[in-house]
């Protein structure tokens, strides 16, 4: 079996993450051989708590082993500089979300200035990768998350068009210092956390244009909005904080509406307001079926409620034991309602699975 050999530059929560992953991949054996970070001692216990070979004191002592796929897994602001340095060493790259922005103060982050330099930068990674002749792979999870995948085949089958797509990413706030900083981070939960339902999004709406017109649909506009909730002056004065808070530029709540090059669009939330752990969900709105894809498990009649120390959420055991039930029954249904009875695309949503007891 081939074997490709990985080296993570990261040794943080992304990293645990994508570790988990490469050990899961199955037809390659690839292994994990070596790991580098900003503290050489948090990449030595990374290296040891994972049986991993090598732990290096930097990206350039990493190139410099035998390597064929560099993993990035650091602040937004070092992918592309990270990403371009593994390609001119000959690596193949996997580059985390978002894949690159504007990294300056924020008040020098002008709507012209972002766009300039996130394309300008992501051009840069695409040339790099093709002047190299090496894979440049952009790490967007959502995409190959079952129930987002499940949503393409049930797209697929019942046909028709995606007249409206709303998703939504959030949590009750980063963990990681850099994401409170524009100049690190490039943006705030829009960018870190909207990226993942856009991402999707995007990838629903380009299968829709290959599959009819052998072409992607493409976005043409995109309008924003902000927010700072952990700002409000009403928050502020609580004395007891349950979301995490310390936001120096960045925003803590964005939405985003994309118009796509056919007219439709898709309604996009990123959040760090949200209590109860991560909240990932998007229902697709199509012309011949109603697509739910919640990609976070446990969520059927969750209630969280604040309590001193952390937040709590109750789950009904049914659901606890088997997460994926929700988003199958409720697809199912989702075909039920939008399908003729007899329809072929009906019959073969009923084959997706059993319904729920
Ligand atoms: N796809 C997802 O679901 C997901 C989830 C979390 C984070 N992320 C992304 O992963 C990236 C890392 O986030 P995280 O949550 O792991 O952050 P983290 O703060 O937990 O870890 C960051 C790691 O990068 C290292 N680092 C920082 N500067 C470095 C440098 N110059 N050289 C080498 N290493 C350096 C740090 O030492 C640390 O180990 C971010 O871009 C974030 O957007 C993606």
């Amino acid at each position: 079996m081939e074997r490709v050999r990985v080296g993570i530059v990261g040794a943080g929560f992304a990293a645990r993450l994508h570790l988990d992953g490469w050990r899961r991949v199955h037809g390659v054996r690839a292994e994990v051989v070596a790991v580098t970070c900003a503290h050489p001692d948090r990449a030595e216990a990374f290296a040891r708590e994972h049986g991993i070979d090598a732990a290096v004191a930097s990206l350039d002592a990493l190139l410099d082993l035998p390597v064929d796929v560099v993993d990035v897994c650091v602040p937004n602001h070092l992918h592309s500089d990270h990403a371009r340095r593994a390609l001119a060493a000959g690596k193949h790259v996997v580059v985390e979300k978002p894949l690159t922005g504007c990294f300056v103060a924020r008040r020098d982050a002008t709507a012209e200035r972002m766009l300039h330099d996130a394309l300008a930068d992501a051009d840069a990674l695409v040339a790099a990768a093709d002047a190299a002749g090496r894979w440049c792979c952009y790490a967007e999870n959502w995409v190959y998350a079952p129930p987002v995948a499940k949503a393409d085949a049930l797209l697929a089958e019942a046909g028709g068009t995606i007249l409206r797509i709303q998703g939504e990413e959030s949590h009750s706030g980063t963990h990681s210092e850099p994401n409170k900083h524009w100049v690190t981070a490039g943006g705030g939960a829009l960018l870190g956390k909207g990226c993942h339902p856009l991402g999707a999004a995007l990838h629903l709406k380009a299968q829709e244009g290959r599959r009819r017109d052998g072409r992607p649909i493409v976005p043409r506009s995109v309008i924003a909005q902000t927010a700072s909730l952990t700002r409000v002056e009403a928050f502020a004065a609580e004395a007891h904080k349950y979301l995490r808070t310390g936001y120096e530029d960045v925003e803590d709540w964005g939405l985003l509406v994309c118009t796509f090059s056919d007219g439709t669009v898709a309604e996009v939330v990123g959040g760090d307001v949200t209590l109860g752990g991560v909240r990932n969900r998007m229902t697709v709105y199509g012309s011949r079926v109603v697509v739910e894809a919640n990609l976070n498990p446990n969520s059927a009649g969750a209630r969280v409620r604040a309590r001193r120390g952390r937040a709590r959420r109750r789950v009904p055991q049914r659901e606890a034991r088997d997460p994926r039930r929700l988003v199958v029954t409720r697809a199912r249904r989702g075909l039920d309602a939008g399908l003729p009875a007899g329809d072929a695309g009906l019959r073969r949503g009923r084959r997706v699975r059993p319904p729920a007891a």
